[in-house]
C-alpha cells in the first residue's frame, strides 16, 4: 500500500465483513439429524465386498454401494459435529467450544453510545458488584464448564468479551459472567494488568472510530522444544479434568469511521491483530511488540475474520491510531475491592 493513502471501501464493503462473521457463525449452528427416509433405513442391501483370487475388490460387486453416497445416508445415526454452541447476547455474540469448553471466539460491536452506562430509564446500567459468574445452562452438561473447573485452579476466570463493555444495562453485564464467556487466564500480570489495560484500548477505540468491532480468541499455538520438534502442551483444569487453558489469547481489531463528512458512504478501514501469551507480560511491553498478520491467527485458529477485500482495502490500526497500553498499578487498591477475580466456588 503507498505510504499516505488511507484504504477506503465502501459501506457495503464493511456490510460483507460483518455478514462475513455472521455467515461463519451461522454455518456453524447446530443442523437438524439428517432425515432418512425409512426405506433407507430398512432394509438396507449391506454393500459387499468380495476379494477376487488375486486379493483384488472386485469393482462389480463394489458398485452394490450407492456411487456417491449421500451424506444422510452415511450419516444415517447422527451427525459427529463439530457444534459450535451459537451465543447470542446482547452485548455479544459467540461460538463456544463444547471440547475446550471455553469460547471458540466472542465478537462484539463497540460504539460510544454502547460503552455508555445508562444509569436510571428502564434498563438499569449495569454494576460488576452485582454479577456473579454462573454456569451456562444452555451448554448442555457434558460439555459445560463448571464453577468447580476454576476453583483453586490458579487461574482466573477470564472474561472473553470484558464486563466494562456490557455496562448498558445489567443483563448484559450479567450475560459476559456466564462461565460460556470465560477462558482460564493468568491472574497477576495477565488478566488483571496488561490484558485489562488491552481491553481498556480497544473500548478507547471508540474515541476515535465510529464503530469498532472487537474479535477474542483463546488459541493454542506450538512451541519448538529442545529435539527441534513442535508441540502443543496445554493445561487442563478441573477434577476430573475439564476446561482447556490457552496458550495465547487474540484481540483482532476492526474500526471504520466515514472517510470524510462529505462522503458518508465511504468508510476507511484499519484492522489488527495481537497475540499474547497465556503468561506474565511485563508492564513496559509495547503492544505492537504483539502485532500479528491477521491471516497468522486465522491458520491457528482454523477462523476466518474479514473478506480478503476487507484486508487488503485496510490500513494497519497502528497507523491509524496509537497502539498503546498503558498498565496502571495504582488502579489495583480500587480493583480489590470491586472486581471480583479469584475464583471461589459459587
Ligand atoms: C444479575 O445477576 C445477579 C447475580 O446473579 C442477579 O441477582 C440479578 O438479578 C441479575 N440481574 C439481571 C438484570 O439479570
Amino acid at each position: 500500500m503507498s505510504g499516505s493513502a488511507i484504504a477506503r471501501v465502501a459501506i457495503f464493503a464493511a456490510g460483507a465483513l460483518v455478514g462475513g462473521g455472521v455467515a461463519t457463525f451461522a454455518s456453524n449452528r447446530q443442523q437438524p439429524a439428517p432425515v432418512v427416509p425409512r426405506s433407507v433405513v430398512s432394509p438396507t442391501p449391506a454393500p459387499i465386498v468380495k476379494l477376487d483370487e488375486s486379493g483384488k475388490t472386485r469393482v462389480s460387486e463394489l458398485s452394490v454401494v450407492p456411487s456417491s453416497p449421500s451424506v444422510s445416508t452415511i450419516l444415517k445415526y447422527g451427525n459427529p459435529g463439530p457444534i459450535a454452541d451459537p451465543l447470542v447476547r446482547k452485548a455479544y455474540v459467540a461460538a463456544y467450544d463444547r471440547r475446550l469448553r471455553h469460547p471458540a471466539w466472542t465478537a462484539e460491536h463497540l460504539t460510544q453510545a454502547s460503552l455508555k452506562s445508562l444509569p436510571g430509564g428502564a434498563d438499569e446500567a449495569g454494576d460488576r458488584s452485582k454479577s456473579t459468574f454462573v454456569e451456562d445452562e444452555s451448554i448442555s452438561t457434558q460439555f459445560r464448564s463448571r464453577l468447580k473447573d476454576y476453583f483453586r485452579s490458579g487461574y482466573d476466570r477470564g472474561h472473553m468479551v470484558p464486563a466494562a463493555d456490557a455496562k448498558f444495562s445489567q443483563q448484559a453485564m450479567n450475560e459476559t459472567f456466564l462461565l460460556s464467556n470465560i477462558a482460564p487466564q493468568v491472574g497477576d500480570g495477565f488478566n488483571r494488568h496488561y490484558w485489562a489495560y488491552l481491553e481498556e484500548w480497544c473500548r478507547r477505540l471508540t474515541g476515535s472510530f465510529q464503530d469498532v468491532y472487537v474479535f477474542t480468541v483463546p488459541l493454542y499455538l506450538p512451541r519448538q522444544d529442545a529435539d527441534g520438534k513442535w508441540r502443543v502442551s496445554h493445561e487442563v483444569i478441573g477434577s476430573p479434568p475439564n476446561v482447556a487453558v490457552p496458550t495465547h489469547f487474540a484481540k483482532v481489531v476492526l474500526t471504520s469511521k466515514p472517510a470524510s463528512p462529505s462522503t458518508p458512504e465511504l468508510l476507511d478501514i484499519s484492522t489488527g491483530a495481537f497475540v499474547l501469551p497465556n503468561a506474565i507480560i511485563p508492564d513496559e511491553a509495547p503492544l505492537e511488540s504483539f502485532v500479528m498478520p491477521i491471516e497468522a491467527v486465522e491458520r491457528a485458529a482454523g477462523l476466518t475474520f474479514f473478506s480478503d477485500a476487507i484486508k487488503s482495502a485496510s490500513s494497519h490500526i497502528c497507523k491509524t491510531t496509537k497502539c498503546q497500553v498503558v498498565v496502571r498499578r495504582f488502579d489495583d487498591a480500587q480493583k480489590k475491592a470491586g472486581r471480583k477475580t479469584i475464583a471461589a466456588p459459587k
